[in-house]
């Protein structure tokens, strides 16, 4: 565990800066023209699809899915990822916070739901996808579950459960996957709420006003066995929590975030980080941004350039295109709890 902990921080130095030499066993896949900050591909290895960010100011479609030609289409149309103030917000994208093909086969993504103020309520949302019909099956709304300040970041599974972070509000929520049920579980707890602010390349991360940007419960990770869930903040520290307890709490309100905090343990000393994977060892790997273990072994590692953002840089876009997609063999395919 530590080892490939620290082998790949070393990795994490070589892919901030894509004009140093490259461990030999890092390989090319492909580039884009747009920051990807999730990625997932279907167990035959033939459907890619790519979350793709707009922090290097970028606009087009939030989920795109990449054709054996290259070429990038929207996902399952335009008409989901061309959202406007003022439209839908339960039949479209506002904000795509992370895509991933989940244990059922089908494509989940889950949407922050921010318009130009904040969080639109109606519009954070989990949105689930047939990956043969390409037709909605199904939408958990988020509504109340969510705050102004939300930033609803990614999802994990655990049978007919499944866990999201929030990064804007330390939080972990909890749903119920047959009932859509949901409860937001362990807010502004200590290991929710970044400690640090978050950093990149070096330096702390400061937004246009100057002041330190935080990015709280953020990466998350179910244990193939689905007994706990590992969680941390961008700024690092993992921690984890039994899901026994996650599960008594989403159906009895009687249970108090003190009384859960109570149940999370500290785990690992992990950095700075945009994303985590998890194999079928349960060995978490770490950086980059949403990252995928596809079937044949290879992880697959968006170099998103976050912290290049203008955000970071007093309005100067430091994101050097194209944005690099690498790939890298390790020892295990995926947890079956997570995806094929
Ligand atoms: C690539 O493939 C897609 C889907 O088949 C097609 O719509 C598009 O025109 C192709 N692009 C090029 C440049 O050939
Ligand atoms: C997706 O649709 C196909 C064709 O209708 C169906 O056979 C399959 O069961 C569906 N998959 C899921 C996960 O619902
Ligand atoms: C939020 O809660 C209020 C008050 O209970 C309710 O009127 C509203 O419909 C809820 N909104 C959503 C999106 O769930
Ligand atoms: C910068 O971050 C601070 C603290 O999180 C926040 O209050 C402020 O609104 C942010 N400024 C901008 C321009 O986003
Ligand atoms: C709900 O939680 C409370 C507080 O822990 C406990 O006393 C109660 O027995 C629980 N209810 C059920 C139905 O498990
Ligand atoms: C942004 O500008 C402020 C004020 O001039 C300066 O103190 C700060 O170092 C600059 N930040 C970056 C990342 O260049």
């Amino acid at each position: 565990m530590i080892s490939s902990l620290f082998y790949l921080s070393i990795l994490a130095l070589h892919l901030a800066k894509p004009t140093c030499a490259l461990d030999p066993q890092v390989k090319l896949a492909f580039t884009i023209d747009r920051p990807s900050q999730g990625f997932s591909i279907t167990a035959d290895g033939k459907s890619i699809f790519l979350q793709l960010a707009n922090f290097d100011d970028s606009t087009g479609p939030g989920l795109m899915e990449r054709q054996a030609n290259g070429s990038l289409t929207a996902y399952p149309n335009q008409a989901w990822n061309s959202w406007t103030e003022g439209d839908d917000p339960t039949t479209a994208f506002l904000s795509v916070a992370a895509q991933r093909i989940g244990p059922d086969g089908q494509l989940w993504l889950i949407d922050n739901g921010y318009g130009s103020d904040g969080v639109i309520p109606e519009g954070a949302k989990v949105v689930t996808f047939n990956l043969t019909t390409n037709q909605r099956t199904r939408t958990y709304p988020f509504g109340n579950l969510t705050h102004t300040a939300s930033l609803l970041d990614d999802i994990r599974f655990n049978g007919n459960e499944a866990y999201s972070t929030d990064a804007g509000v330390g939080s972990i929520i909890a749903l119920d996957l047959v009932t859509g049920h949901g409860r937001r579980l362990l807010q502004n707890a200590p290991a929710t709420v970044g400690y640090m602010p978050t950093s990149g390349e070096g330096y702390l991360m400061r937004n246009l006003t100057n002041e330190f940007n935080f990015i709280h419960a953020d990466q998350l990770e179910v244990s193939p066995d689905g007994k706990w869930l590992h969680f941390q903040t961008t700024a690092g520290g993992m921690s984890r929590i039994a899901t026994k307890y996650l599960h008594s709490a989403l159906h009895n309100d009687s249970i108090t975030d003190a009384d859960l905090a109570l149940k999370v343990k500290p785990f690992a000393a992990t950095s700075c980080t945009g994303s985590t994977a998890t194999d079928s060892e349960g060995v978490i790997l770490v950086w980059v941004d949403g990252m995928w273990l596809d079937g044949q072994k290879r992880l697959w590692l968006p170099a998103a350039q976050f912290n290049r953002a203008p955000e970071w840089h007093n309005g100067t876009n430091e994101i050097q295109k194209p944005i690099h997609i690498y790939t890298i063999d390790v020892e295990n395919g995926p947890a079956a709890i997570d995806h094929a």
